[in-house]
């Protein structure tokens, strides 16, 4: 009998501050329908002081711990591009607040936002090895641009852990993949920037020609025909762009796609914004946490990272996986952000790029177990 592997528990932790686009609209002089409606956002998550991709990522993988245990878990990934240090990996921060034992490696993924798909494979590849471990893999990302920029308005942050498995109880994941990697400067945050730059025009032509391109390898390595993929959920940079990747694919392969085998995966997305590497699972959550029994349907999953790679895999949902949810934790964390005004935003962004030359204290101010307390002989330093 062949093994079943894939997700077996999925937990979404995002910032305890939030701003609403419709603020940022009216502060930029934008009609607020260009934000709601034709990019599809509603709020974006944006980090106090003491929040980065570490603390957003223990707080994602801590309630998997405090329901699974740490047993067997002998792997964690931390997939990001908003990596704190150029040599020591984020999972290495992660495994300590988390207290996760010695016998774990720790190691950080990077190419974009495709990231948590490179490691969920790998997670998938040693599970296949040895059936008993558990991998714990994490995206969290922030998303920053320049403040008034056209990108400023999909910025956001988040993080997703997963504790992938033998018997998943959430998604099982199918063998079959499709792979698109072609080099392309659509977007890309050089080493001296502490934002991202884009070319917005471009970095949509990009997804779309990673979409359709992965897509072409997964039905040439044994992906199922598109009738039957019951959910699409796709890397949201905002959630519009699922809309018109779907629109691609449909003309692509000439036939239609309804809107509604979409439109659950962007609840969160709306509220989050952004979230690079946790973007396309931060979706896989809004669609499990969602009213409609989707026991037993195909979700069809399109990672994409600029630079460029799209995958296109596929996965079934577990009987009983409504069980496993965790959907009144997530809306309480959308909902328990406070608010920040325009000037509060704009003034944390413009500090949130702090050095390391010199020693600095941050105190707590965000809502969460974990705080980045400040950086001291060049080191940074977290505590739960
Ligand atoms: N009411 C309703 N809709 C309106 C409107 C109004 N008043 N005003 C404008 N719109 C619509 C426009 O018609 C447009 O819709 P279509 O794309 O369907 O034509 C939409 O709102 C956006 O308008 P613009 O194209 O004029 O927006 P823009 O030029 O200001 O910038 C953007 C949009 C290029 C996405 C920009 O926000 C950006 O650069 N974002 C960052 C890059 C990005 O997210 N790229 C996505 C693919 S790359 C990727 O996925 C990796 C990643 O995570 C970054």
């Amino acid at each position: 009998m062949s093994l079943r592997l894939g997700i077996h528990d999925l937990s979404l932790a995002t910032t305890s501050f939030v701003v609403q686009l419709d603020d940022l609209a009216a502060y930029a002089g934008v009609d607020p329908d260009k934000y709601r409606l034709g990019l599809g956002q509603e709020q974006m998550s944006v980090p106090g002081a003491d929040e980065d991709i570490v603390t957003m990522a223990a707080r994602a993988a801590a309630p998997i711990l405090e329901r699974h245990g740490v047993d067997g878990i002998r792997t964690l990934y931390v997939a990001t591009e908003s990596g704190v240090d150029q040599s020591k990996s984020a999972a290495v921060f992660v495994h300590s607040l988390l207290g996760l034992p010695s016998s774990c490696r720790a190691v950080e993924l990077k190419q974009a936002c495709y990231s948590g798909t490179a490691a969920l494979q790998a997670a998938l590849g040693q599970i296949a090895r040895s059936p008993e471990d558990r991998v714990l893999v994490i995206s969290a990302d922030i998303a920053r641009y320049a403040l008034d920029s056209a990108a400023e308005v999909t910025q956001g942050a988040a993080a997703v852990a997963m504790l992938v498995s033998a018997d998943p109880a959430l998604v099982e994941l199918e063998s079959a993949t499709g792979i698109y990697t072609a080099e392309v400067d659509d977007f890309w945050r050089p080493n001296d920037s502490s934002t991202a730059l884009v070319d917005g025009k471009l970095s949509v032509d990009a997804y779309i020609d990673a979409y359709l391109g992965a897509w072409d390898d997964y039905r040439a390595h044994g992906g199922v025909p598109i009738e039957q993929i019951d959910r699409f959920c796709h890397h949201q940079p905002f959630t519009r762009m699922a809309a018109k990747a779907q629109r691609a694919l449909a003309e692509h392969v000439g036939a239609e796609i309804d809107e509604a085998r979409h439109l659950g995966s962007t609840r969160y997305n709306r509220r989050i914004g952004n979230s690079y590497t946790a973007s396309l699972y931060a979706g896989l959550a809004s669609l499990l946490d969602g009213d409609d029994d989707l026991t037993g349907a195909r979700i069809g999953l399109y990672s994409y990272g600029s630079g460029s790679i799209g995958e296109f895999l596929a996965g079934r949902v577990v009987p009983g996986y409504r069980d496993h949810g965790r959907a009144a934790a997530t809306l309480a964390a959308l909902d328990t952000r406070t608010t920040l005004s325009i000037e509060q935003y704009r003034a944390l962004h413009a500090g949130a790029a702090i050095g390391s030359v010199q020693d600095v204290t941050i105190a707590p101010v965000s809502s969460g177990p974990f705080h980045f307390t400040g950086v001291t002989g060049r080191a940074r330093h977290y505590r739960r």
